[in-house]
């Protein structure tokens, strides 16, 4: 958490999800070349090295739609949360297996004849397509540079070097990436596949990105404008039962930040609901080791003092908070904004 240089932090938690991930493309692209080899035979039997090729450009299509909606599924259902936690090594590995896709196609499509594989992959037309249309690859090849851009500066130490406006901008470019990705399908294998399969997976895939994504914003948004007075700087954050130990709710006055309300082996804790890093909903996270952990990567706070637990030294403020009659009662003063 500071601008210097620090490791990827593994623990179990980040094993056994890089582990379970891996097995998955790994069954994914055998699934897929044995069908594939299964299906197609006789006159229409396509190649191995051609199958594992669709095999790894389907795989990182499929992975970067599950990429895109961890975040809003985790904003409205906490079983998500466990695959947001180390949703950057998933986006990392997206970006490995489509730099698979398109070696494999480089090598195998430009080493027929005796130019520059690069070139002869870049300029190439979608069979089925006119001749001279615009070549499908290129808008593939601006996709894999934006996800790599992402991955090369996945780690936290270019988030504190670039600065958080520029990071966020850089990695809101997934979103161009995906309308490139379906401009290289459009261009390429849809000018030759005439079933209507594609299209229909495609549309499935940004409806249900972008209903997940209105989903969340509205629920966030209902979440953020209720707020409610405070008496003499005390609000009542609702009764100690309602919070299951080692959760939270969320509290916020008229004009304050939220508060996120700890109940967990020590009491009960306030502290400032917003997360350090880039803004997590602490409210959303859970208890683990004692520490209040932010549901989107992973930071935590110990909920007595706000402190991040070393060698980390964020601190967020705390609040003063009481238990009476059964009701939690959190004082907010001051401007917490
Ligand atoms: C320089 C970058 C890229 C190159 C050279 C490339 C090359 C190709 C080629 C040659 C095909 C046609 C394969 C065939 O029909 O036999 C293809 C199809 C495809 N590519 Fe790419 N690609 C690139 C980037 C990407 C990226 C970034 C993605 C996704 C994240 C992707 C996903 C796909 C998919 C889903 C198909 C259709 C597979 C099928 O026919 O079922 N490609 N690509
Ligand atoms: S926003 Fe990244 S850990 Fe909280």
């Amino acid at each position: 958490m500071s601008a210097t240089y620090r490791a990827v932090n593994w623990n179990a938690h980040k094993k056994k999800y890089d582990l379970i991930a891996l097995a998955c493309v790994a069954l994914f692209v055998a699934v897929y070349v044995g069908v594939g080899s299964l299906v197609f035979r006789g006159n229409g039997a396509i190649s191995a090295p051609v199958l594992a090729i669709r095999a790894l450009g389907v795989c990182a299509v499929v992975m970067l739609h599950v990429v895109l909606m961890i975040g809003p599924m985790a904003r409205l259902t906490h079983l998500a949360a466990p695959l947001l936690y180390n949703r950057r090594h998933l986006g990392v590995m997206t970006f490995v297996v489509a730099l698979a896709h398109a070696a494999l196609a480089t090598l195998y499509y430009g080493s027929f004849g005796g130019a520059n594989p690069l070139t002869v992959v870049l300029t190439m037309s979608g069979s089925g397509a006119s001749p001279g249309a615009f070549p499908f690859v290129v808008p593939g090849a601006v996709a894999l540079m934006v996800l790599f851009l992402m991955a090369a500066t996945s780690h936290d130490f270019w988030l504190a070097n670039l600065g958080a406006w520029w990071w966020k901008w850089i990695h809101m470019g997934v979103y161009g990436a995906y309308v490139c990705i379906v401009g290289h399908l459009a261009l390429g294998v849809m000018q030759s596949e005439k079933s209507v399969v594609y299209l229909v997976m495609i549309l499935v895939g940004a409806g249900l990105l972008s209903g997940l994504h209105i989903a969340a914003g509205v629920r966030a948004w209902k979440r953020d404008a209720r707020t409610d007075d405070a008496v003499q700087g005390w609000i009542d954050a609702g009764a100690l039962d309602a919070i299951p130990m080692g959760c939270a709710i969320s509290v916020r006055a008229r004009g304050h930040a939220p508060v996120a309300v700890y109940r967990h082996e020590g009491g009960v804790s306030a502290i400032h609901g917003v997360c350090a890093h880039q803004g997590g909903p602490l409210a959303e996270g859970r208890v683990v080791g004692g520490c209040v952990t932010c549901p989107w990567h992973g930071y935590q706070y110990k909920p007595e003092d706000g402190c991040a637990p070393a060698p980390y030294d964020d601190k967020l403020a705390t609040h003063e908070v009481k238990v009476v009659d059964g009701r939690v009662m959190v004082r907010i003063e001051g401007d917490s904004r």
